[in-house]
């Protein structure tokens, strides 16, 4: 097996190794990442995602890809045809140059293969499994859905700045937070939910599908709601969250049963969502509202090895201990 830049890879090849990743996401998830694998190609081409695939016989059996921002390292995907080829590929990124620039480590990936876990952990990621969960919608007919709360009124842009302070306050030192804004900053909140509304990572964004609560004037929302199409008739729910100080009062299950009825009324025939499992209260949620887990998605992370030089000895001998930490 040999390892090799994928920025190297023709754009054929490039094309077929996409194809069948989107494929695996259409039948396991109903989920059509198509036009975000666009945009990994474009950059990939211009050589500014680097990743690498693993090579024998001259046919592809296994590839990566990650990305440096903001100190962040995040591999985007690790698929191997077996957990020898995931494992190689694993080191390699954590070889690459590129993690000089990071000082910690995500991945937060749909694994085809249980050995992504098992490389993951080998390398010392703390690992937090994420249900990709379903709710089978019925098609309307003749009667229109019931209209949501009365107290919730769709996403507008003017709203962007008030959710974005809405979700750092609701996940304020919550672990489950570090996928989405790693160090829990305004300013990594800001470029989260820019990428939720503008860009293609997690969907199409759907305005009329996503739920505000209080009126338009008001700066400080106790409850948001994001929804995507992840597929024509697939409507994700990208994030929820309520004020602290609001909750236990039946928003959020209000804004979930918008965003539900928002879908039937756009025969959307399916809800998805993707929840930490070991976010009870949200699991709790989602399971009165009868959602079922259709995959698995995992969420690894990690501190940055770094080398440690053991103070007070001699710089001979401290050379002698240089230790790799992870
Ligand atoms: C999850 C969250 C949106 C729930 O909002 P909420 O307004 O407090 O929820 P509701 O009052 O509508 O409760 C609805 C159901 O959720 C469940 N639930 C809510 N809080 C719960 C808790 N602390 N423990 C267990 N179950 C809980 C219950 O089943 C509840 O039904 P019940 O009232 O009949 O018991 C809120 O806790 C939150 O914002 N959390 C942080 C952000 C987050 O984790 N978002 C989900 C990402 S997937």
């Amino acid at each position: 097996m040999r390892i090799e830049d994928w920025r190297a890879v023709s754009p054929d090849e490039a094309h077929r190794l996409l194809e069948r990743e989107r494929q695996r996401w259409l039948s396991a998830l109903q989920w059509d990442p198509a036009d975000a694998w666009a945009v990994v190609e474009d950059a990939r081409r211009m050589g500014t995602v680097p990743g690498f695939v693993a090579r024998a016989g001259g046919r592809i059996i296994g590839w990566t890809f990650f990305i440096v921002y903001d100190g962040v390292l995040k591999i985007g995907a690790l698929e191997g045809d077996t957990a020898d080829v995931v494992r190689r590929l694993l080191e390699a990124v954590l070889d690459a140059p590129e993690t000089r620039f990071a000082s910690e480590y995500h991945s937060f990936l749909f694994p085809g293969h249980s050995s992504v876990e098992a490389a993951l952990a080998r390398r010392r990621f703390v690992l937090d499994r994420h249900a990709y969960l379903e709710l089978r919608l019925p098609p309307v007919v003749g009667a229109r859905p019931a209209l949501p709360d009365a107290a919730l009124r769709a996403w507008r842009p003017s709203d962007l700045p008030g959710l974005v302070r809405l979700f750092a306050r609701a996940y304020a030192g919550d672990e489950i937070a570090r996928c989405f804004a790693p160090h829990g900053r305004i300013d990594e909140w800001a470029g989260y939910v820019n990428q939720l509304v503008r860009g293609p990572a997690l969907g199409r964004f759907e305005p009329a599908c996503s739920w505000v609560s209080g009126s338009v004037r008001d700066a400080h929302p106790l409850g948001g709601l994001l929804a995507t199409w992840v597929s024509p008739t697939n409507l994700h729910v990208a994030q929820v969250a309520v004020d602290p100080g609001a909750r236990g009062q039946s928003l959020g299950r209000s804004l979930m049963d918008a965003a539900i009825a928002s879908a039937v009324s756009q025969g959307a025939a399916r809800v998805t969502l993707l929840v930490a499992r070991s976010n009870a209260a949200a699991v709790s949620l989602y399971r009165t509202l009868e959602f079922s887990e259709r995959a698995m998605f995992l969420f690894g992370w990690r501190q940055r090895p770094t080398r440690v030089l053991r103070a007070g000895l001699a710089p001979r001998a401290a050379t002698a201990v240089l230790q790799e930490a992870g």
